[in-house]
Formats: structure tokens, sequence, C-alpha cells
């Protein structure tokens, strides 16, 4: 299978801004529980007018940009996102509009929760091995506001609202990105149920059980891409953590002795948001020159399903 690569990069975060301050006024919190808690200051949350699908399509058009690609230029165009503003148009059909993409190409959402870019990556890396276009558009958009429970403290200070995404191109003779998927289907530590079950369509989360999960699925998804790939942790130029808890990306740093240049956190502006997390960092790293042609990006992701995956991802 031929391999993608990452062209370009681009985000959208909404205009409100909710600090920890701003919490303490909705429950029983303190500022500094959050911040030594969960690495968290504020996040972002989608103001009045704005919607999820319009972040996605201004985070796509500032991929497209960076990238330097064409609308028309676009082989399949998938929107990793739990929170779409719509059901049916899925957010990555009305991107198609929007963008002015191809008609003949596969649009479509995809749910893996706070894994739900990697995922969404691996899927495109086998689309476009089966296009006549080269290039494709992967986006990570949540509203995770509207579906958080503000009378429990324990899960509405995590999570933010936001959009990101990148353009991939797929070249014959480059590596994969070797991803490694799983999951574990289990509603019992997180859940989010459908509005018509008669059950809130509200988040709900056991933190402490997700947060043990979560820090064995990360060592787990580093081991299995360096074993699938023959790397070890000195050729991975930079590792790219879903942000859920700055203590999670701790952890995994210390036990792998990551220097501090090589990874990043950005929790601390964005908080928790889901799929759109690791698009978020890759965008930042990516307008830094953290990244650029080249490097080598170990990607983690865990999150609701259960789900976790992990791969290793070229720039262009
Ligand atoms: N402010 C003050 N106190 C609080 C708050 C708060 N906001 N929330 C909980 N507490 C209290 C609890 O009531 C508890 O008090 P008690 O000991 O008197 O009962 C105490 O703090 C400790 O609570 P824990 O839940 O054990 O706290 P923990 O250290 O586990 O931190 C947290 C909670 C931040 C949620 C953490 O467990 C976590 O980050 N979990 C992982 C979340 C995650 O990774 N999610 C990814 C998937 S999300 C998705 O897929 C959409």
């Amino acid at each position: 299978m031929n391999g993608i690569k990452i062209k370009g990069a681009g985000r959208c975060a909404p205009s409100k801004i909710v600090t920890n301050e701003d919490m303490t006024h909705i429950v029983d919190t303190s500022e500094e529980w959050i911040l030594s808690r969960t690495g968290i200051r504020h996040r972002h949350h989608l103001a009045e007018g704005e919607t999820i699908t319009g972040m996605a399509a201004e985070a796509a058009r500032r991929a497209l940009e960076s990238a330097g690609v064409a609308p028309e230029e676009i082989g399949a165009c998938i929107v990793a996102t739990l929170t779409p503003d719509t059901l049916v148009p899925s957010a990555a059909c009305v991107l198609q509009r929007q963008l002015g993409l191809p008609h003949d190409i596969p649009c479509f959402d995809l749910n893996a929760a706070c894994t739900g870019f990697l995922f969404a990556l691996h899927t495109m890396e086998c689309l476009l091995n089966a296009s006549k276009r080269k290039y494709g558009l992967v986006i990570g958009a949540e509203n995770l506001s509207r579906i958080t429970n503000w009378a429990d403290r324990g899960t509405c200070i995590l999570f933010g609202d936001g959009a990101a995404g990148v353009v991939v191109e797929c070249r014959e003779g480059w590596p994969s990105i070797s991803a490694e998927l799983g999951c574990h289907g289990t509603d019992e530590m997180l859940r989010v149920p459908v509005v018509e079950t008669g059950v809130p369509s509200l988040i709900y989360m056991e933190g402490t059980k997700v947060f043990k999960f979560a820090v064995q699925a990360v060592p787990y998804c580093i081991d299995k891409v360096l074993e699938k790939t023959g790397k070890t942790v000195d050729d991975v130029d930079f590792f790219v953590f879903h942000q859920a808890n700055a203590r999670i990306i701790d952890l995994a740093v210390r036990k792998y002795r990551i220097p501090q240049e090589k990874y990043y956190k950005n929790i601390s502006e964005y908080g928790n948001t889901s799929a759109a997390s690791i698009p978020l960092v890759i965008s930042e790293l990516y307008e830094q020159g953290r990244v650029r042609s080249g490097s080598r990006v170990l990607v983690v992701g865990f999150g609701g399903g259960l789900t976790w995956g992990g791969a290793l991802v070229e720039f262009a």
C-alpha cells in the first residue's frame, strides 16, 4: 500500500473563551484544582451563531491554503466527530458543497470519539490508494459543550469545542502510516446516549477508570507502532498525544524519556476537544515550524468506545 504524508494543516477555534474562574460559578470547583489535576486553564466554546460545520470549513480552507492544494484536487473528505450539527447531511457533505470539492468523491463523517482523527487518517490512506486523485482532507471537529453535563464537576471542566485538520498526499513508494487501531466495546465508564433513548444525551464518564485505561493505552500504542515500523523512540522527531489530561502525557513522556523539545501540550488552551485534539496540536506545530518536511511524528489517541490508536506520520 502507498503511504500518505501531511502536506498542510489548519485550525479554527470558537471565539468564546471559558476560564477556570468561569467554571467556579457553574460547579463547586477551584481554578487551582482544575489546573493541577488536568493542566487546563481555559477552553473555547461555540458562541451564538457559530457552528461546528462552519469551524470545520474554516479549518479545512486554512489547511488547503497551507498545503497549496485546490479543492478540486481533493479525492476524499472525512470529518471525525461525535457532535455534528446534523446527522444528515453529514459535516463532510456540507464541506463538499461549501468548499467546492469534487462531486465524484466520498465525503462522510466518522465517529471513534477521541481516536476519531487517527481512525480517519487510516481510512483516508486506504481511500486514496483507490483514488485517481492524490490529496485527501481529514478534519476533526467537536461541539462538546453541547453534550456536557453542567451538573457534573468531574467532567464539565474538561471539555472544549474546536476544529482542525490536515491535507494529506498519497504517493507511490511512500511508507504507510502503519496505523495500529483497536477498540473494546463498553459503555460502563464512558458513554453519550442518543436523544431518542429518553436518557439525556450528555457525556457520562468515570474519570478515574478512564484515566487508568489511558495510561495503559498510550504505551501500548507507542510500542505497537514502533514494533510495526521497526523504529525506536530516537527515530521519532515528535510525539503528538491526544490532549485529555496533562498528567497522562507527563506519564508517557517520563516512561519513554521523551525530551521536552519532542512533545507538545496545548490542553491548557483548549481542554479536551476529542477528535479535534490531535489536529489542533499538529496545526500549531506546523505553524510554529516545529514540524516540517521530512519530520516523522508518532501520533497517539484514546477515548470513548473504548478506542485507541497510534500511527507514524511523516510530513511531505
Ligand atoms: N473540582 C474539585 N474537585 C473535584 C472536581 C472538580 N472539578 N472533580 C472531581 N473532584 C473531586 C472528586 O469529587 C473527588 O473527591 P472525593 O475524593 O472527596 O470523592 C476528588 O476530586 C478526586 O476525584 P477523581 O475523579 O478521583 O479525580 P482524578 O484525579 O481522577 O481526576 C479527571 C479526574 C480529571 C476527570 C481524571 O480522572 C481524568 O482526566 N480522566 C481521564 C479522562 C480522559 O482521558 N478522557 C478521554 C476520553 S474523553 C472522550 O472520549 C470524549
